[in-house]
């Protein structure tokens, strides 16, 4: 069935929604819509694929890149596995927990049973291997089975000992940890990464992940990460322990932090309270966590309690259900993007939720506003669950002040008073007067973004900054910037400017796609504009191509074509292309692929938390190698790759249709040589 065009044109509007979303959530560390939204949005868009799979492009949000890809460091057998943990969220499931444990072990009165109560660390789970006492190293969890060789980076921690103490140390030990970073570092560190206009981090865990990541571990000596052990692996030689009490003492003892607020309880009622206490005070901490972890503590009970294949038998994580808090919704204001579109967002009194300090959060469109129907100086639901970007939930109707106003979307656009408009048929508003100051400055920062052109040194505010004084009015005037202004500006000292030119110097021979990504060309995002580089080679051949040429690459829709067909007629787009083409800025650079491609006609459907990617890494591994990552399963697909807590649905599907289910490892393996691992 042909793609009918209303379908193509949303999932285009999706997937620049999408984009955008990104770019503020990762760049400008500006996220205007929560995680929920943001996951409904991206549903959306694998819906659609899903149907019309011919919509696929690579660089649709649905196959995007994340983080950093795993091959960097060197795999790691772990002598003893890494399991994870099963759940519970509730009261109910820790006594049906319990009622387990009662069933093997026997009646309680007689077998009697305690808890170890400990934190459940959000941070990155650590093997740590020492031999007689030194410390020789440090790999991830990976598959639960093979991680990588993190140990320069981890030797890098201080809380680390590279030597234990005391008579009684064993020929070898493996000593199970948490590496998380405390949130007074993590302030810090993002507010450095912002100051050097680089990414922030999304929160602390990924910011530890992030350090630990590093090839360079001087890198991460810098980022004052921290680690509580909690858990013994292998061990040969030394003491031998009753109870999970006495390995945790001894941990200490040999001069291992353990964390100072874990407590033994002799019922789950306690330890249930145990868990409330630290739901209600866990901001009074200064690293995250995300629930408790409740241990049997006798070590005869556990070996009698056994493990599944995935997780032991003899402790459960109790998890914190997500963070709402209520506060005052003071204003609902609207921003204007590079591409014009009008998002209104929620200006809050600052509440803390989980761990951050939320001032603002989107309300996406003019619609959503009025379904949640939200007015400003009402109360409202604010809630942050697990991630980073804030929802409002809605109003707390009960304290609606009387004669509260619905909210009206504004008529003009708050930058330059000029009319918005609403495309009929579509959720968003935009401001299409090309000379708005929001979308010039929009423009010229994405340009210079490093997705595009990466000219560090040119970020948002600097560019505001000489847009306000006439220095530029759209990107090609980077090229023409009169320095003799610039040094008359306060903060632009002779360094600061040299680098700037060598940064714009430099961006003259970036790849092709990066500058047709920094054209702005609706609907032209990363991927297909690296799509339009490969096929036509050069900026003047995609000029000069018509919009049948530009749909007949594979991969390009005729929405899209026609809309980049009609930004190079555009006369004053033309004047931009001139004056790049007189700067010497390099119109033909085009780049091959980097990674093997390895995957070219599998589609591999990535489901459940991985250890070592985020989904989006794992996407976006196997796009590089040429392959796809559709978001549900179907006969075509030549492989699942499940994690911890994977959908069941697709599980399910891959199982009645017979298509392989692959673990990290598996997949690492897939990623490497395009082959499925032999069983
Ligand atoms: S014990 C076999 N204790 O939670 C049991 N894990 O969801 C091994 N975690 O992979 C884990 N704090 O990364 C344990 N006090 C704690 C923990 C903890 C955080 C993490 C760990 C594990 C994950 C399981």
């Amino acid at each position: 069935m042909a793609v009918p065009p209303e379908i193509e044109q949303r999932a285009i509007e999706l997937r620049e929604q999408l984009a955008e979303h990104n770019h503020r959530y990762f760049v400008l560390d500006d996220p205007t819509v929560s995680d929920a939204d943001y996951d409904a949005l991206l549903r959306e868009l694998r819906g659609i694929e899903d149907q019309f799979p011919e919509l696929i492009v690579p660089d649709s949000p649905t196959q995007r890149p994340g983080g950093a890809a795993s091959a960097l460091f060197a795999p790691v057998e772990h002598r003893q596995p890494m399991m994870s943990l099963d759940n519970a969220f509730d009261l109910d499931e820790l006594l049906a927990w319990g009622k387990r444990l009662e069933r093997t072990l026997g009646d309680p009165a007689s077998n009697p049973l305690d808890y170890v109560c400990e934190l459940k660390i959000d941070g990155l789970a650590m093997s740590l291997t020492y031999e007689r006492g030194r410390f020789v190293r440090a790999a991830t969890r990976g598959d639960g089975r093979v991680g990588e060789d993190v140990t320069a980076n981890v030797a890098t921690i201080a809380a680390v000992p590279k030597r234990l103490k005391g008579p009684d140390v064993p020929d070898l030990v493996e000593v199970r940890g948490e590496v998380y970073m405390p949130l007074g570092a993590f302030a810090q560190l993002n507010e450095r990464q912002l100051a050097a206009e680089a990414r922030p981090f999304a929160n602390p865990r990924n910011a530890a992940a992030g350090s630990l990541r590093q090839k360079d571990a001087s890198v991460t000596a810098g980022r004052e990460l921290a680690l509580w052990s909690y858990q013994l692996g292998a061990v040969e030689g030394g003491p031998s322990f009753r109870s999970h009490q006495e390995t945790l003492d001894w941990l200490r003892a040999i001069g291992l932090p353990v964390n100072p607020e874990i407590r033994t309880l002799g019922s789950l009622e306690e330890v249930h309270r145990f868990c409330g206490h630290w739901q209600q005070h866990r901001h009074d901490l200064d690293y995250e966590i995300d629930g408790v972890v409740v241990k049997v503590d006798d070590l005869g009970q556990r070996r009698e309690l056994g493990s599944t294949s995935k997780a032991p038998r003899w402790a459960i994580a109790y998890k914190f259900p997500p963070e709402e808090r209520t506060t005052r919704l003071n204003a609902i204001m609207v921003s204007i993007g590079r591409t014009g579109r009008a998002t209104p967002f929620a200006q809050l009194e600052p509440v803390f939720v989980s761990g951050v300090t939320v001032v603002q959060a989107t309300l996406h469109n003019e619609d959503q506003v009025r379904a949640k129907d939200v007015r400003p100086g009402d109360t409202v639901i604010v809630r942050r669950a697990g991630d980073v970007i804030p929802e409002v939930v809605g109003p707390v109707l009960a304290e609606r002040p009387k004669g509260l106003r619905r909210w009206k979307f504004p008529k003009d656009c708050p930058v330059c008073g000029q009319p918005l408009s609403r495309v009929e048929g579509e959720s968003d508003t935009f401001c299409v007067n090309r000379d708005c100051p929001a979308r010039t400055v929009g423009w010229i920062s994405h340009f210079a973004s490093r997705g595009a052109m990466d000219i560090e040194g040119l970020g948002e505010r600097t560019v505001y900054q000489f847009a306000e004084l006439g220095l530029l009015a759209d990107p090609g005037d980077i090229y023409g910037l009169d320095w003799d202004r610039v040094r008359d500006l306060a903060g632009f000292g002779e360094l600061s400017i040299a680098n700037l030119q060598q940064a714009i110097e430099a961006s003259k021979s970036r790849p092709l796609g990066d500058l047709i990504t920094g054209l702005n060309i609706r609907h032209a995002g990363g991927t297909v504009a690296r799509l339009l580089a490969r096929s036509f080679g050069s900026l003047d051949r995609i000029m000069d191509a018509s919009a049948e040429e530009i749909a007949a690459v594979e991969g390009i829709g005729r929405v899209i074509a026609e809309s980049i067909h009609e930004w190079f007629e555009d006369e004053r787009h033309r004047e931009v292309i001139d004056k790049l083409r007189s700067a010497g800025v390099d119109f033909g650079r085009v780049e091959e692929p980097t990674a093997p491609q390895v995957l070219v006609g599998k589609s591999i459907v990535v489901t459940g938390t991985l250890e070592g990617w985020s989904r989006e890494a794992a996407e976006e591994a196997i796009v590089e190698r040429g392959g796809k990552a559709p978001g549900s399963v179907s006969k075509k697909t030549t492989a699942v790759v499940v994690g911890e807590a994977p959908g069941n649905a697709k599980v399910t599907k891959a199982q009645e249709l017979g298509v392989p289910i692959l673990d990290e490892a598996g997949f690492a393996h897939l990623l490497e040589t395009g082959e499925l691992p032999s069983a």
